[in-house]
This record gives C-alpha cells, sequence and structure tokens, in this order.
C-alpha cells in the first residue's frame, strides 16, 4: 500500500462518533415536550480528544447519553463506527462526576465488577484489574473501600473501572466538575498520559472552559434554548499544556465571551423581575464555574 492509499483508506473510514441531524425531545406524563437538543451534526474521529462545553441545560450530557446509548435521538442519527448505537455497549463506557463505586466493595472490586458481569474469566480478570489499578496509581489501594479515598481517588477508581472493559471509547461527563483545582490539575496529566497510550477516542463534557482547552483537540461550543452547536475549536497547541499558560487561557476567553450570551440567556430566563448581569469586560479568572471569570 502506497502512502496514498493508506491516506485515501484513512479518509474513507468512517468517523469513530457521527451525530447527523440528530436532536432530542423528552415528553414527560402530561404531554409536556422538551427539546434537549436541537438537530446536530458532529463527526469525532478514531483517537479524538473532544470536548463539550456549554451552560447549564444546553444538551451536553444529552449529547453524551446519546453515544453512550441511554438515550435514543428523537431525530436522526448517532453512528458508532458507522453503526447505529441501539443500546449500551462495552465499546463506550462512561464516566459521572460523582464516581459512583459501591460502598461495600473494595476499589480492586468496584474495578473488577464490569468484567465479572461480562463473564470475562478470572485469571484474565486479576490481570486486568490489576494493570489498570496500576495505571491509575491506585494499586496500593486496591484493598480500600471507597469512603477511605479521597475525591480524586475515587475519580481515579471510577477512571479505572471505566478502562477495564478496554472500550474503544471513553464517555466522560463533568468527570472532574467536584474536585478541588490541584487534583483536577493531577487528573488531567493522568488522564492525558492515559489517553495517548490507549489511544481511545474520548467525548469529555464539562462547563470549564479552560478544562476544555487544556485537553481537547477540539471543543465543541454549545448554546441554549435549544441546545445546540454553536462552534466548533480546533486547540492547536503542543501537549501537555498547562491549564494556567497565556495561550490556554487566550482561548479560553474567545470561548468564554462566546459562551457569556448563553449564560445570560438563561439567566434571564431565571429571573422572574427583569434583572440583567452586570455588564463588563469579559475577565480571565480561574473558573472553577464557567460563570466565575464573567
Ligand atoms: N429526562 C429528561 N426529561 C425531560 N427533560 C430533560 C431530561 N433530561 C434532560 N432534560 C432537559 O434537556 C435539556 C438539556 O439537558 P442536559 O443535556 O442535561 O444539559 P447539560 O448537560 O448541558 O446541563 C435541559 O433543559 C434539561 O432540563
Ligand atoms: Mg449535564
Amino acid at each position: 500500500m502506497t502512502s496514498r492509499d493508506l491516506r485515501t483508506a484513512h479518509e474513507s473510514a468512517p468517523s469513530k462518533i457521527a451525530l447527523r441531524g440528530a436532536a432530542k425531545r423528552f415528553v414527560d406524563a402530561e404531554g409536556k415536550t422538551t427539546q434537549a437538543l436541537s438537530p446536530v451534526d458532529l463527526e469525532v474521529r478514531d483517537g479524538e480528544f473532544v470536548c463539550l462545553v456549554g451552560p447549564s441545560g444546553c444538551g451536553k450530557s444529552t449529547v453524551l447519553n446519546l453515544v453512550a446509548g441511554l438515550d435514543q435521538a428523537s431525530e436522526g442519527e448517532v453512528l458508532v463506527r458507522g453503526e447505529p448505537v441501539r443500546g449500551p455497549g462495552p465499546d463506550r463506557t462512561v464516566m459521572f462526576q460523582e464516581a459512583a463505586l459501591f460502598p461495600w466493595l473494595t476499589v480492586a472490586e468496584n474495578v473488577r465488577f464490569p468484567l465479572d458481569v461480562a463473564g470475562v474469566a478470572r485469571s484474565e480478570a486479576s490481570g486486568r484489574v490489576e494493570q489498570y489499578l496500576r495505571m491509575v496509581h491506585l494499586w496500593k489501594f486496591r484493598d480500600a473501600r471507597p469512603h477511605e479515598l479521597s475525591g480524586g481517588m475515587r475519580q481515579r477508581a471510577a477512571l479505572a473501572r471505566s478502562l477495564v472493559v478496554e472500550p474503544d471509547i471513553l464517555l466522560m461527563d463533568e468527570p472532574f466538575g467536584a474536585l478541588d483545582a490541584q487534583t483536577c490539575e493531577m487528573l488531567h496529566a493522568e488522564l492525558e498520559t492515559i489517553w495517548q497510550r490507549t489511544k481511545k477516542t474520548v467525548l469529555f463534557v464539562t462547563h470549564n472552559v479552560r478544562e476544555a482547552v487544556r485537553l481537547a483537540d477540539r471543543v465543541v461550543v454549545m448554546g441554549t434554548r435549544p441546545g445546540r452547536i454553536k462552534r466548533v475549536l480546533e486547540v492547536d497547541l503542543p501537549r501537555p499544556r498547562d491549564q494556567e499558560q497565556r495561550d490556554v487561557g487566550l482561548l479560553a476567553s474567545v470561548l468564554r465571551a462566546e459562551l457569556k450570551v448563553e449564560i445570560e440567556k438563561v439567566l434571564r430566563e431565571e429571573v422572574d423581575d427583569g434583572w440583567r448581569p452586570t455588564q463588563g469586560p469579559v475577565r480571565p479568572g480561574p473558573d472553577r464555574g464557567m460563570g466565575g471569570g464573567i
């Protein structure tokens, strides 16, 4: 095969994840309809790290749940490796803000749990549990119970549990949203290393623009009322990046300015007396909460 053939083969390979006109409407018991997501198009390449950012309620989790197969699109298509998603599968694991570890199981037993469910043989399972606990630097804590761990350690255990089934795609919904800034930074570095080593495709939801710029190959900016994609931005900065570095901060300000309009829209709908947030320049800030620097 020539390099040209290789390139053609690569270009014609289906996207790892594709949403084509995918939309989601929820209908409640009284028949009231919420358009959580208006039709969106998004293609994620094999091995790509894509972050979704946007204000609360713009449909970030909805996109993730559609790809995870936890929800079904009301319109359009959601494809993984060119095949329609029909439900959850071991090729796509989801990690949430809460580690959701079983409190009565040890760290190792928690990580092993999905392998037991999948009927993986004992010796194979033990090997994999060790491999992934070592990868997230928790091997020493394998016999601890979740309540004995810090928040960051619990998320690392959850990450090991996501990785142990060796999925192709990691879906992460604000996984570090509840952690302090230093722990977050460490986990960003760990996640980046693991992503580079394992070549997973990652779809990562956050409302923190700096986190998105720190981690992503591409940032998808979403808007609200109704949930939609506003803009997609390539992050062409060398890795590893530092959340505090200047060019990360500059890109984050661009994104933050874009989102300011969206957040104000939400705020206006959430007050009953026409109150408006004070106008002012968009300041770069520590933005633990995305609204923080605004
Ligand atoms: N199961 C549901 N039933 C009704 N409405 C929902 C449901 N899940 C989400 N929504 C609505 O859909 C919109 C998008 O939600 P979500 O994807 O959770 O947003 P985000 O993750 O960006 O905060 C919100 O308005 C939310 O209230
Ligand atoms: Mg969400």
